[in-house]
């Protein structure tokens, strides 16, 4: 059955990429969580989405120019009333020890390299026993193969937003075992195609209730969405269906 992944953890109704919103998703009993990771000017890995921390928190500049004891300062729930910082990977991993969750950790590399980020990932996940639990993804695809020639036993995904022709052969090419595109790139024909041929395909992002079904339809492997209640209710919805 398709499994429902919060994107940033439950965003539709909490700040993006902080724990509160990965607790939220697990109490939804969401099957999994996707996050972005970028590296701070001290080599941590920390979990935010955007290369700036000015649109999510309290704080202005880039993650590489800021050390971790700086950027844990920033309000990362600028919009709500509790303050939040910053998470950083290993918060997120140390958390993963208490429940079943699957966790698919994008690596934001495509804009600045990171040199490292996937090394540091990676030992990580070795460090906290979870290589079974993690999907790593990236639009970045040179970042895809170094991260499976590194740690092949966890599993990757490249991130892609236009229409690749057999996406399945180029994932397999790759070594890579699923395939996260985005939503409006992939036919149902295309899903069907790469998970018969062994590619799980896990698209972003999909919050629409028609775009749920029809993915529903199709057993694909799993959504990735903004809401994961609403997902998880049409979900129930749809497997009462006669
Ligand atoms: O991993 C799917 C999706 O998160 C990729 O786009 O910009 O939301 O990180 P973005
Ligand atoms: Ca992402």
């Amino acid at each position: 059955m398709t499994q429902i992944f919060a994107h940033r953890g439950y965003s539709a109704l909490f700040a993006e990429n902080t724990m509160s919103a990965f607790l939220a998703a697990e109490k939804a009993n969401a099957d999994g969580l996707e996050l972005d990771v970028q590296l701070t000017k001290d080599g941590e890995v920390v979990v935010i989405h955007d290369e700036k921390v000015d649109r999510t928190t309290s704080g202005t500049g880039f993650v590489k120019d800021l050390p971790f004891k700086e950027i844990r300062k920033f309000n990362a729930n600028k919009k709500g009333e509790k303050k939040e910082p910053i998470p950083s990977l290993i918060e997120v991993l140390e958390w993963m020890q208490s429940n079943q969750l699957v966790c698919n950790i994008e690596l934001k590399n495509n804009l600045f390299p990171y040199e490292g980020l996937e090394e540091k990932v990676i030992q990580l996940v070795r460090k906290y026993n979870l290589n079974n639990r993690i999907i790593i993804s990236s639009f970045n695809h040179y970042s895809i193969v170094l991260s499976y020639r590194t740690a092949p036993e966890i599993e990757t995904a490249p991130l892609f937003n236009e229409r690749i022709y057999m996406p399945w052969v180029y994932a397999q090419s790759i070594r890579a075992k699923g395939i996260h595109p985005k939503l409006v790139s992939v036919s149902d024909e295309i899903i069907k195609g790469s998970m018969e041929n062994g590619i799980a395909v896990r698209p972003y992002t999909v919050n629409k209730e028609s775009d749920i079904n029809r993915l529903l339809r199709i057993n694909c492997t799993a959504i990735i969405t903004d809401d994961p209640v609403k997902a998880l209710k049409i979900k129930q919805q749809f497997e009462k269906r006669p």
